[in-house]
């Protein structure tokens, strides 16, 4: 099978990311789904970095000429065929076995970057041969040099391009949807999990065939106990130490562009200019860190005023449709990330899942460009307004 095969009729049963994720929620166990889909605290912010997005109009024009708009662009030197990406995600294989392997096969057929995660249940090794050379490599804190070094090498070596260092986790957060769930961040045999496996059969099929997930690149660096939850170990490396020195380290370290992702205030845009960064991830992690925080889209337009265009600027949460990515991009973003969107994509249907959400957005993006009577994606820029 290819998706050409079966895109036409995929864009008939399923022409939205919210019809991917109606799927994907019967297709995974509801410890996986809500590890996936929860915030934290009372889950304000999950609300709100989405409809933060519906208070941002365009004014459309017509006559204008027939409308092809194109959507191909460039970062950090590389092209990438749409202003968009995949977002780092950890403990992948828990949402669907080898999900990271999925999500990289189809962004090299897509020609987008994807992004993987220290916390991925694999390893560079194991994903970089698969991306290409346009994977991006995301790097959580390990407490001590020689491990992100190695962790760095390791990455390099495995082909990836751009180094994503991710800021805004100074300690695990409450997630209390996931607790309620059974599983508080740790992929371990609990009867919840086995009455699960029963009710979701395909699930199981291919957890069977992989491995319950495991945190296959962290899990090698002393500090890790091997039953340890995705959040104890963070906090354990970290204990909430990263400082913008440490940030600079790193970044000597690597050969490449490097990213700061997790940035929300305008001071911290301007530090990142000053330590030589090449690149900002304007982001709230999804709203899984800090639900007092503003949506990621409302605190964009200040952070693109605060580093002009001394870096690049990418914007990720609560991305959900390819009308979301042209308002992220007109209120100044370079290149957009994805997180929960894509794997929707892969719980749902599988190898070709992320190619087919790929598609809805790029469909969105072009058709809505069209409506709206521009052509590039710079043109893009400005274009939006706030109507609250
Ligand atoms: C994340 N995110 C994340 N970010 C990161 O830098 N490293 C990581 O390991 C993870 N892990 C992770 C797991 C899950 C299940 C989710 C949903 C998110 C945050 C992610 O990269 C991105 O910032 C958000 O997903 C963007 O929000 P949307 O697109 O999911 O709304």
């Amino acid at each position: 099978m290819s998706y050409q095969k079966v895109r036409s009729e995929w864009m008939m049963t399923y022409p939205a990311i919210s019809d991917l994720a109606k799927l994907a929620q019967k297709r995974i166990p509801s410890i996986a789904w809500e590890y996936l889909s929860t915030g934290t605290g009372s889950e304000e912010l999950l609300d709100r970095n989405l409809s933060a997005f519906r208070n941002i109009r365009f004014h459309p024009r017509f006559c204008l000429g027939a409308p092809h708009p194109k959507i191909a662009t460039e970062v950090f030197g590389q092209s990438f065929s749409a202003p968009f990406g995949m977002a780092p995600i950890g403990l992948t294989g828990l949402m669907w076995p080898r999900a990271e392997m999925i999500l990289g096969r189809a962004a090299l057929r897509c020609g987008i970057p994807s992004t993987l995660s220290t916390l991925a249940t694999e390893t560079p090794e194991t994903v970089g041969p698969h991306v290409g050379h346009r994977g991006w490599f995301q790097l959580y804190a390990p407490r001590k040099i020689e491990d992100a070094r190695d962790i760095l090498r390791r990455a390099k070596e495995a082909g990836y391009h751009t180094l994503v260092i991710t800021v805004d986790i100074p300690l695990p957060s409450r997630r209390e949807r996931t607790k309620r769930a059974g599983l508080s961040d740790r992929a371990k045999l609990s009867p919840a999990l086995v009455w699960q496996a029963f009710t979701h059969p395909t699930w199981t099929y291919h957890t069977m065939r992989h491995g319950l997930p495991r945190l296959r690149t962290a899990e090698s660096y002393s500090g890790f106990v091997q039953d340890m939850s995705v959040g104890e170990f963070v906090a354990d490396q970290k204990g909430g130490n990263l400082t913008w020195d440490v940030c600079q380290q790193w970044a000597e370290e690597w050969d490449g562009p490097v990213m700061i992702k997790g940035l929300m205030h305008p001071d911290d845009a301007r530090r990142a200019v000053d330590i030589g960064m090449d690149g900002i991830v304007v982001s709230n992690h999804g709203a899984r860190q800090f639900d007092g925080a503003m949506a990621a889209i409302e605190a964009l337009p200040a952070m693109v005023d605060a580093v002009g265009d001394q870096l690049t600027v990418v914007f990720d949460s609560g991305v959900r449709t390819g009308l979301d990515v042209m308002r992220a991009l007109s209120l100044g973003a370079d290149f957009v990330l994805l997180g929960r969107a894509f794997i929707y994509g892969v719980c749902a249907l599988g190898e070709y899942g992320p190619d087919h959400a790929y598609q809805i957005i790029c469909d969105e993006i072009t058709n809505n460009m069209a409506q709206l009577g521009v052509k590039s994606i710079s043109e893009l820029k400005g274009l939006a307004h706030l109507h609250a």
